[in-house]
């Protein structure tokens, strides 16, 4: 099998230039059987450390992918109160789902506690609405768990500094004694009962070691908070690095600053990986160490479940060739992978019969904005021509959930499965775009003034 062909690995025998000629460009394009297997390989690989998953909604909430995985045996972790109805519209019971989010409004929380979903509390201002819900339901004191954070950077460098350079908005940390207060003021709410350790503590994490070091701190105080409440769940969040995409370290996505992002001198082999099977092992020695290993463990990745299942398949709508330098311009930009760019690379597969000989390219999209650039330096066929098409791949997290209609309306997403291509969500129109809005007209047409030619 070769891109040449038009055929990508792990997104069955269909020529990818057939989806695009039916459904148009730009498309993602969801392989679910691709998605299976992650899915299951992660779930093997966390065994050692009894961790059980839970699928970050927000990271790509096309039902077909939530339900999809939610068939593999995975919970879900919802952020606020449209992701828990998409979740629960598409069969999942509350029992499988954990609400977290730095603040939920008590309406959120009403729903939550209705359904039965387990809550990790961070905004101080939950504490009074669960409680008081809680006492509503009449089922007896609420389970819920708190959020907090190690005084670790997940992303420090070997050598650079390894804490934090500013305090998150997310949990409550433990190296000052913040979280031992939340976690005071929710046990003395009779309606409340403190079960659950939570943390979740970056995203393409590719350290593995660093994050082993942060877990090592929230199981010590998970351990000491153990001595003062009936904990029965350690949740240590996700974040785990995908293969597929490459965050230049310290870079900033802005065109102006391109140059100095590119190369980041570090050849691809030598680039650190999350090792899944290391960190397994590491944090089944951790919970062993800390008398954890008898709590129910959850993890809570997105990337690392969706990110490679998923391409944005494009062509190319333009060409510029300015001496050294040579654009090629997709006809979909970063409106539909809002986190990449220069920033976090991407791989470009093109799918052309005779690739040829390559050249270096800056890639950009269709958007009127400097910042619509996907990279520099990427190669591509010099052969390639208007039309052809493009695969940006790994384009599973954080591109269909996050995409704006920014210049262009939103483009449909198709599965595959078992070699079958579906339509899963169909391309935005114009009155979809336009729906919220209440009309209004020009009241002059025929008044020339300023502004007029
Ligand atoms: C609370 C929470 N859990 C899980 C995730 C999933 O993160 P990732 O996709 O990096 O695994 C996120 C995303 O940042 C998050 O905010």
């Amino acid at each position: 099998m070769t891109a040449s062909e038009g055929v990508l690995p792990g997104f069955g025998d269909l020529d990818l230039r057939t989806l695009g000629g039916r459904f148009g460009t730009p498309l993602y394009v969801v392989s679910l059987d691709r998605l299976r297997e992650d899915a299951a390989r992660l779930a093997t690989a966390l065994e050692p450390a009894g961790v059980r998953l839970l699928y970050s909604l927000k990271t790509n909430y096309l039902p077909a992918v939530v339900a999809t995985l939610a068939d593999e045996g995975l919970g879900v972790d919802v952020v606020s109160g449209y992701e828990l109805r998409a979740a629960l519209e598409c069969g999942l019971p509350g029992e499988r789902i954990v609400f977290n989010g730095p603040v939920k409004t008590e309406e959120e929380l009403a729903q939550a506690v209705r359904h039965g979903v387990f809550v990790n509390v961070d905004g101080v201002e939950e504490i009074a609405v669960l409680a008081r819900l809680a006492a509503e339901r009449g089922d007896g004191p609420l389970p819920v768990g708190l959020r907090v954070y190690p005084p670790h950077n997940v992303y420090a460098e070997p050598g650079g500094p390894v804490g934090r350079a500013v305090p998150s908005k997310f949990g409550w940390p433990i190296a000052d004694g913040a979280a031992d207060e939340i976690a005071g003021k929710i046990m003395a709410e009779p309606m409340l009962r403190l079960t659950g350790v939570h943390c979740h503590l970056g995203s393409q994490i590719v350290r593995t070691g660093n994050l082993l070091a942060a877990l090592e701190a929230v199981c010590a105080w998970a351990a000491r908070l153990r001595t003062r409440t009936e904990l029965t769940v350690l949740n240590v969040g996700g974040g785990f690095g995908v293969e597929g995409i490459h965050r230049l370290p310290g870079a900033v996505a802005s065109l102006s600053e391109v140059r100095a992002c590119r190369p980041d001198g570090a050849p691809v082999s030598r680039r650190p990986r999350f090792d899944v099977a290391l960190f397994a092992r590491g944090l089944a020695e951790t919970l062993r160490r800390h008398h954890l290993d008898d709590l129910a463990v959850f993890a809570e990745p997105g990337r690392a479940l969706v990110s490679a299942a998923a391409v944005l398949l494009t062509r190319v709508i333009g060409k510029k060739d300015l001496g050294v330098h040579r654009w090629v311009l997709l006809d979909g930009g970063l409106s539909l992978l809002p986190t990449a760019g220069v920033a976090e690379e991407h791989r470009f597969t093109p799918l052309v019969s005779e690739a040829g000989a390559s050249r270096p390219c800056l890639v950009g999209g269709p958007l009127c904005y400097e910042g619509d650039v996907f990279g520099v330096g990427i190669d591509l066929p010099e052969t390639l021509e208007t039309g052809d098409y493009v695969v940006v791949q790994d384009a599973g997290a954080y591109g269909f959930s996050r995409a704006t209609s920014f210049n262009r309306l939103r483009p449909a997403t198709v599965t595959i499965s078992a070699g079958v291509a579906e339509l899963a969500w169909r391309a935005e129109t114009y009155e979809d775009l336009m729906s919220p809005a209440t009309p209004v007209r020009v009241a002059r047409p025929d008044v020339r003034g300023r502004g007029a030619r």
